[in-house]
């Protein structure tokens, strides 16, 4: 932001906790070098006080939000329109105050893992995905490969019944994708691993404070002809990836996927158009 003035607009992060969030550095950056008259602040709030939260940054004319865990589900209820990727993934990244005093819930997560795989050179069309875990994050990574036809996507969660779930809500959109799931334990899994083009890890396991573990144990399922994708970007590299990049797999970790879905909100909010790869490159090396 060049200064702040009287006519200063208002973006932000809402959830619990935030602290330690990357985004509200990345945005401002690049709110600074394209020279908007944007603010983006962080909002840690209460459950109980999370709808007052959402009607008074409404009064104040705030211009949009970032939604973050815990609330991507429970903001789904608060909006008066919702986009395809949102009703599909059951979850709203993004709130776009609309100047009619409307919201709309957005979902760029999605648009934020595929665009990371196109900066990769990975084209998910007809190649085998395989998706560990079932909730959020995985839900917006497979609705994304969906939307790039996928040939197979094959999703394997501790709980086989909350991958069941999943499947059947995005089953929809699996037009000509073979969508299908197993629990951790299912005999096949190993094989499945080998044959696939895309690993993704998007379940919490190996994150900061469990950095030892990974989703997987077995180094014999990773080869150089894949791509590895873990969600997580704290630890850099997870050992999860650690893995996979010692057997010759290509390894992506989850700062770019988080800045990209950022940059994809920001379009929204501000409808100013900009180049996200250009724009990543820079944002990484600020952080850095
Ligand atoms: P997010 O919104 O980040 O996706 P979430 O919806 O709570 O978070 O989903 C967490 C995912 O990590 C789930 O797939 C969860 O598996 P379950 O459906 O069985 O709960 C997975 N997960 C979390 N801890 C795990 C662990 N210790 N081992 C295996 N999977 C785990």
């Amino acid at each position: 932001m060049d200064k702040i003035t009287s006519t200063t607009r208002l973006l932000g992060l809402i959830g619990n906790p935030v602290k330690g969030s990357l985004s509200p550095e990345f945005q401002n950056f690049v709110i600074d070098r394209l020279n908007l008259g944007y603010v983006y602040l962080a909002f840690s709030v209460e459950h109980e006080l999370l709808v007052q939260a959402i009607e008074g940054l409404r009064a104040l004319g705030t211009s949009g939000l970032n939604v973050t865990v815990p609330y991507k589900k429970a903001v789904f209820g608060e909006m008066d329109a919702l986009s395809d990727s949102a009703k599909a993934v059951s979850a709203v990244n993004t709130v776009v105050f609309q100047e009619n005093g409307e919201l709309r819930g957005e979902n760029t997560d999605w648009l934020g893992f595929i665009k990371s795989l196109e900066r990769n050179g990975f084209e998910p069309r007809d190649k085998r995905c395989f998706v560990f875990g079932a909730g959020g994050a995985a839900a917006a990574v497979v609705y994304g490969l969906l939307r790039m036809n996928a040939g197979r996507i094959f999703i394997a969660n501790r709980t086989l019944e909350n991958a069941r779930y999943l499947v059947d809500k995005l089953s929809p959109y699996s037009d000509g994708t073979d969508l299908n799931c197993g629990s951790l334990s299912w005999p096949g899994l190993s094989e499945e691993l080998r044959e696939s083009d895309l690993i993704v890890n998007a379940t919490s396991v190996g994150m900061t404070g469990d950095e030892g573990k990974s989703i997987c144990d077995d180094p014999a399922v990773f080869g150089s002809n894949q791509i590895v994708y873990d969600l997580i970007y704290n630890p850099s590299p997870t050992f999860f990836l650690q893995m996979a990049s010692n057997e010759g797999a290509r390894t992506i970790g989850g700062l770019e996927m988080l800045i990209l879905q950022g940059l994809e909100s920001l379009k929204l909010w501000t409808r100013v158009e900009f180049d996200s790869f250009e724009m990543l490159n820079d944002v990484k090396s600020f952080l850095r």
